[in-house]
């Protein structure tokens, strides 16, 4: 007996996880703050569609008479902020997914909090929904962050917007406020990339329209919003996208076998399939599509498989492999759309860390074309980023990248800028296109080269970086040792800030932003000069470690050399050579460096040199000691 009670139970699990498989899924963004009724909008979707478990009924019961705000009511959106906190201890996920069903439909919806600062949670959790849900109290109307928010979806390809215009209760249920909230928005985004926007009067305290049409609103004939949920188009990558599989490691157990791991980002694979490894270049066929220990006759996207080929290949972490006929591009410079979401500023010039798919690079920002104020979408020049800060600008990569543009296909166009010190992440971007100047301009080989040039000097170049204060006797130091390796026969050159900003630096000034772009362009002469042979000597305040460390890695290993010059303050301003601290002191110098401008002390200089005791004949004998030419 027992055993066929237990069969029909489990042909009932297992029509239930049939069922459950064949539903679709949608991925939706609620925007909104929990003043605007977010959490009550969440919590009553939640309810009505008995997605709460009863025992959490019975408690929320409980609780709304105890701390609620709805006079014995259940309070919704006590449910869903006591999920929030709970998830939020210990760990800081900033974006809460909950998962729901229908007997129409899956959902997953993307909670983030709604205060300003947040508008970096919101481009993690929109950027794989295929819709959101823009809240807006129906007192306030369109206010800022309802436009805060409506641009970063459009921004992150997000087409269809449900405008839950919430709160209908208090303001009597009247059709004209309705109206003209959502004339007001649609007013708005006539400048935005949607495709349907779906204005719905509601009360997600009363439950009108949420679940259940409304008693209040007959004027209303439009969708309740969990109906709008069930029908709203799913977009999908379009089935004949060219295969996308960006190569997340090098599989290889034993000598005989060597596979590519990944998870195919857009298109389909077969064995079979001809593809095309970027950025090389270099083609194959597909050998075995292995998941586990099975062979796949064909991998979908977002199937996270081992592939392999019909001949040896070299591709690695980071390359991609595509279809054949049909690959996408490869470029180092772009224009992007960047969204800044770190306290400290972002600059040109600068070097951060570029994540984009299984690739890491370094990126410099080259250019901002515009910031956009999104309260009046006027496009503002700006030369660094603040947070919150939405703008175009153009990036330049240290290696070419196989990409697409975001709005083509999400995954191949979405990239992070990360601190390379802090390791945060500081900026999320979008690829609109490669710039053509990448792609046309190509190295011109050229027969002699560094170690043809080295011969002849009968030594190496080499870039001597001396760092430190104003005054901290840089220059002095540098000039010494320069003669000496003179003397010796050793080609050199110094390039020295109080001169170099007379000609090639001669439009710069000191703030961050200017110094950044100095430190950037001798980086660059010195890289030439070193490629030519010589010794360079570089004698510039360099104040911040970022920029010390991007000059480092332009160079060879053991090519660059970091000389501090570790002055004290104190002593660097009493010997004033050039009046400049005295200056600084009475406030006739802005941003000086020490005073009001900060210096950043190298944490692992190849050489210290302390000033106080020592004479720069001293240390220049020093350094030249121990250099290795
Ligand atoms: S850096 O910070 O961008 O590396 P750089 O070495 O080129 O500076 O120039 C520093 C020199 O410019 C100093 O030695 C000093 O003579 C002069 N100077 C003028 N204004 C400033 C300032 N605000 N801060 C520092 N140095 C200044």
């Amino acid at each position: 007996m027992s055993s066929i009670a237990d069969n029909t139970k489990q042909q009932h699990i297992e029509q239930f996880m049939h069922q459950q498989n064949a539903l679709d899924l949608l991925r939706f963004i609620t925007c909104g703050s929990v003043d605007d009724g977010k959490s009550t909008l969440i919590g009553r979707l939640l309810y009505e569609a008995k997605c709460i478990f009863d025992d959490q009924v019975a408690s929320l019961k409980q609780e709304s008479v105890t701390y609620g705000t709805q006079g014995g009511d259940i309070d919704f959106a006590l449910l869903v902020d006591g999920l929030a906190a709970e998830r939020e201890q210990g760990i800081t996920i900033d974006v809460a997914y909950r998962f729901f069903n229908t007997d129409k439909r899956k959902f997953i919806v993307a909670d983030t909090p709604g205060h300003e600062q947040y508008t970096r949670n919101m481009v993690t959790g929109a950027s794989n929904a295929d819709l959101s849900v823009i809240l807006i109290d129906a007192r306030k109307g369109v206010i800022e962050q309802t436009k805060r928010h409506a641009f970063i979806c459009s921004l992150l390809g997000i087409k269809q917007v449900v405008l839950a215009i919430n709160k209908m209760d208090l303001v009597a249920y009247q059709e004209s406020t309705f109206q003209d909230i959502h004339a007001a928005f649609v007013d708005f985004s006539r400048q935005l990339k949607f495709d349907s926007i779906t204005a719905i009067p509601m009360s997600a305290l009363k439950g009108d329209n949420v679940v259940s049409r409304s008693a209040h609103m007959t004027w209303f004939h439009g969708p309740t919003l969990m109906a709008m949920l069930e029908t709203a188009p799913i977009p999908s990558l379009a089935a004949d996208h060219g295969l996308r599989f960006p190569v997340q490691w090098v599989n290889r157990p034993h000598l005989d076998f060597r596979g590519f791991a990944g998870t195919l980002a857009a298109g389909t694979v077969k064995p079979g399939d001809e593809v095309r490894v970027l950025p090389s270049g270099a083609t194959a066929k597909v050998e075995e599509i292995i998941l586990f220990e099975q062979q796949l006759q064909q991998a979908q996207c977002g199937q996270a498989v081992t592939i392999t080929l019909d001949k040896e290949i070299d591709a690695s972490r980071g390359d991609m492999l595509v279809s054949a006929k049909d690959p996408c591009e490869v470029s180092d410079q772009f224009e992007v759309e960047l969204v800044w979401m770190a306290d400290e500023q972002g600059y040109l010039g600068r070097s951060y860390g570029m994540q984009i798919g299984t690739n890491w690079v370094n990126a410099q920002i080259t250019e901002i074309k515009y910031k956009t104020n999104i309260n009046t979408m006027e496009q503002n020049p700006a030369r660094t980023l603040t947070l919150n800060d939405i703008v175009v600008a153009k990036v330049s990569l240290d290696k070419p990248v196989a990409f697409e543009a975001y709005q083509q296909c999400r995954p191949l166009g979405a990239f992070i800028l990360v601190d390379r010190f802090s390791n945060a992440t500081v900026g999320a971007g979008m690829i609109d296109f490669a710039l053509r100047r990448a792609a046309n301009v190509h190295r011109q080989s050229v027969n002699i080269d560094k170690a043809a040039r080295n011969r002849l000097n009968g030594h190496q170049g080499k870039v001597l970086w001396f760092t430190g204060l104003s005054g901290s006797g840089k220059s002095t130091v540098a000039n010494i040792v320069e003669q000496k390796l003179h003397q010796k026969g050793i080609r050199t050159y110094l390039l020295d800030g109080d001169n170099l900003r007379h000609g090639l630096n001669k439009d710069l000034g000191f703030t961050e932003a200017d110094r950044i772009e100095n430190i950037r362009r001798i980086t660059e002469v010195a890289h030439l000069m070193v490629d030519a042979g010589i010794v360079v000597l570089t004698a510039f305040i360099s104040p911040f470690r970022a920029e010390r460390q991007s000059a480092r890695a332009r160079f060879a290993e053991g090519e660059f050399i970091e000389v501090f010059m570790d002055t004290p303050l104190e002593v660097a301003e009493k010997r004033d050579v050039k009046g400049l601290y005295q200056k600084a002191r009475r406030g006739e110098i802005p941003n000086f460096t020490g005073i009001s401008s900060p210096y950043e002390t190298p944490l692992e200089p190849e050489f210290k040199l302390s000033t106080e005791q020592t004479t720069p004949e001293q240390l220049a004998q020093l350094l030249l000691a121990k250099l290795e030419l």
